[in-house]
């Protein structure tokens, strides 16, 4: 069985947990996008994991696979391993798998992201972990690859034949070029370390698939940060939409069984971008307090606004949701009236749909229905049945408006605070 899962807005809607969740059903669980640019917030055992790079089901017994679509800081993955391992949690090259083609990260790709971010009049309000950058080397076939910072030989001889374009770019933006060369030992050094690890994802996937054992595709930021059909400008550099899990992975879309979205009570979105449905006010305030909105990569606090349903309906074409996952429910507790946008305003017209251009979604005035909210704590809620009459109706509203059935609701940040609708 083949499940791929998604954030359905703008990255942060609790991919992290209900991957953690499913995860223990699943024999493999990989990552097919993205970098550390993605944070994953698990809570387990009264512990708070936060994973940048390890797929989120690391807790369980299931193999871990990054794929090629990825860009990987192997720095970062270090110290990632080495803060799993200080938890008692061990992860070998029994448990993870890294592709022989993943993009590395190099120091230089950093440089430039925050170079070029500074020099923006218009800032995208990126991560600064190099990511657009890798990508960029990806694209240009400059980039290097997981084999290749594992041997030796042949990254000093591909770093030489980059090395002096990279110079001159990050002297051309009044970068210190020195950064180019800085990190080849480190490199090196973790590149041995990391040898065992290396895999070939997509032989892997297949031949699981071909066993009948469960494959879990994790999603990093979230449907409209996609570079294809996204805010443009004000997106990540990856494909972040359920078709890119085949791509990313090498599997074909004919093994796909279910894909997941997960969609928050509310939105958020952290970084520049249009979003109609923000508010800059006490709502928004309540939303980022209550929902501890504050970037789990750059601690940055997130922008907050209600239920939009023209963006929810738009991800649900770009990823042909077979469920969703509802999310953070319990955040609007307290909330006297709660607001879904069901339409926008736009030169005087209703429209359902979010326009093609990130301009004209940026100059869109949200219509909204109101529902009434609830008092009560749900925090602790573990069923349908358990919910107030109100929460209940909103489930049933937003289940109606976007014509997909929400599998599971969640009501808090830790394990035990999702059910099964
Ligand atoms: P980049 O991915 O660092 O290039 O940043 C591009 C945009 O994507 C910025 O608005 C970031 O805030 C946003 N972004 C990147 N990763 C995440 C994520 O995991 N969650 C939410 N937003 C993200
Ligand atoms: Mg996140």
């Amino acid at each position: 069985m083949f499940t791929i899962i998604t954030g359905a807005q703008f990255g942060d809607e609790g991919k992290g947990k209900i991957v953690d969740m499913m995860a223990e059903q699943y024999d493999i669980v990989a990552r097919f996008q993205g970098g550390d640019n993605a944070g994953h917030t698990v809570v387990a055992d009264g512990k708070t994991y936060k994973l940048h790079l390890v797929p989120s089901g690391v807790l369980f017994d299931s193999r871990l696979l990054i794929g090629p679509g990825t860009v990987m800081n192997p720095e970062i993955l270090m110290k990632e391993l080495s803060m799993l391992a200080d938890n008692g949690v061990k992860v070998t090259p029994a448990k993870l798998g890294i592709d022989a083609k993943t993009s590395i990260i190099m120091p230089y790709h950093i440089a430039l992201d925050t170079l070029r971010e500074s020099k923006r009049a218009v800032k995208i309000g990126t991560t600064n972990r190099g990511i657009g950058f890798a990508y960029i080397d990806k694209v240009g076939r400059d980039e290097i690859q997981m084999a290749d910072i594992a041997d030796k030989k042949r990254f000093v001889k591909r770093l030489e034949e980059i090395a002096p374009q990279k110079e001159n770019a990050i002297k051309e933006m009044g970068g210190d070029p020195n950064i180019v060369r800085s990190k080849i030992d480190e490199y090196i050094e973790t590149g041995r370390k990391l040898k065992p690890y290396i895999t070939d994802v997509s032989r892997e996937i297949n031949l699981a698939l071909k066993d009948e054992k469960k494959v879990l595709a994790e999603g990093a930021q979230g449907t409209h940060l996609d570079i294809i059909h996204g805010t443009q400008k004000f997106v990540t550099s990856s494909s972040t939409v359920a078709g890119s899990a085949c791509a990313g992975l090498g599997v074909g879309p004919t093994k796909v069984d279910n894909v997941i979205g997960v969609i928050k009570a509310y939105i958020t979105r952290v970084g520049e971008g249009p979003l109609p449905t923000e508010q800059k006010n006490d709502v928004g305030e309540h939303l980022r307090e209550k929902g501890g909105e504050f970037g789990t990569t750059t601690g940055r606090p997130r922008r907050c606004g209600w239920f939009d349903l023209p963006l929810a309906k738009k991800s649900i074409n770009l990823n042909g949701y077979t469920g969703f996952a509802l999310t953070k429910l319990d955040v609007l507790g307290r909330l006297p009236m709660l607001k879904i946008c069901t339409g926008y305003e736009l030169d005087g017209k209703i429209i359902d749909y979010p326009p093609e251009s990130s301009d004209d979604l940026a100059r869109c005035k949200p219509v909204y229905t109101e529902v009434k909210g609830w008092d009560e704590d749900i925090s602790g809620v573990e069923t349908l049945d358990g919910l107030p009459d109100n929460a209940k109706e909103y489930i049933e509203l937003l289940e109606k408006l976007m014509e997909v059935h929400i599998e599971y609701i969640s009501v808090g940040p830790g394990r035990k605070q999702t059910f099964i609708k």
